[in-house]
């Protein structure tokens, strides 16, 4: 592929963007960023160093300590710490919202992550990666599906991975609280942005997205080539 495109991907909370798009990178040939991953290193980051969730002062105060580096095979670093197997952890996840809330954190992390795409060929998911990170990525994309399908799948996955504690209703409580907060917070919230194509995968099996997202990006490319 000569054409050095990038794919910005935003969608719900456990939609399925991260899983189904590091395939579609993986078999197209693109380079794979999931910010998400970011804000939980940042959340991980605050909870080993003791920082009070309700203090922003002391939250925005950690940036200066926020050496984040993507190593070899998706190993997300702070510093000299790997932090790749604590990021889906109780709670990162409970505390996330304290953090992405901010506008210090997100300029920071916006910085990182437009120097992330700068020579392309990078397919970059998150929440506001179409509105703002990147609202000039040649192809964008929405992913959506029901908040009961979406903490269906999150159980499953955290059966198969040994993530506990697993429970249905908790999980589902915590999906439609970030979405709220998501969607309602002041700074870069998430929204569809104008020119995104929407797949809702509520009724998709997982190589069902796979196969309707590569058809998209394929017949893309070739419009463009
Ligand atoms: O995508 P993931 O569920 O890993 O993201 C975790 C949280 O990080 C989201 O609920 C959201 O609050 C925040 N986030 C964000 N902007 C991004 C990516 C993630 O605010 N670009």
């Amino acid at each position: 592929m000569n054409l050095k495109i990038n794919i910005a991907v935003d969608g719900t909370a456990s939609s399925g963007k991260s899983s189904v798009m590091m395939v579609v990178a993986k078999d197209l040939g693109f380079h794979f960023i999931d910010t998400g991953l970011m804000y939980r290193a940042y959340t991980k980051m605050c909870l080993d160093n003791k920082v009070d969730f309700n203090n922003n002062v002391k939250i925005i105060e950690q940036l200066k300590n926020f050496d984040f580096h993507y190593r070899e095979g998706n190993q997300i670093y702070v510093g000299n710490k790997n932090y790749t197997k604590y990021l889906s952890d109780y709670d990162v996840v409970e505390n996330i919202k304290y953090i992405a809330t901010l506008l210090e954190v997100r300029n920071k992390m916006v910085d990182l992550q437009r120097k992330m795409a700068i020579n392309g060929n990078k397919i970059m998911v998150g929440r506001d990666i179409t509105t703002v990170v990147l609202p000039n990525a040649e192809l964008k994309i929405y992913f959506d599906c029901s908040a009961e399908t979406r903490a269906k799948r999150r159980v499953k996955q955290n059966e198969e991975n040994n993530i506990y504690p697993n429970d249905y209703e908790d999980i589902l409580r915590q999906i439609i609280q970030r979405d709220e907060s998501d969607k309602n917070r002041k700074e870069s919230p998430l929204m569809i942005a104008k020119d995104a194509w929407v797949i809702d995968t509520s009724d998709l099996t997982f190589d069902q997205v796979v196969e309707k997202v590569k058809t998209k990006v394929l017949s893309f490319i070739n419009q463009e080539e």
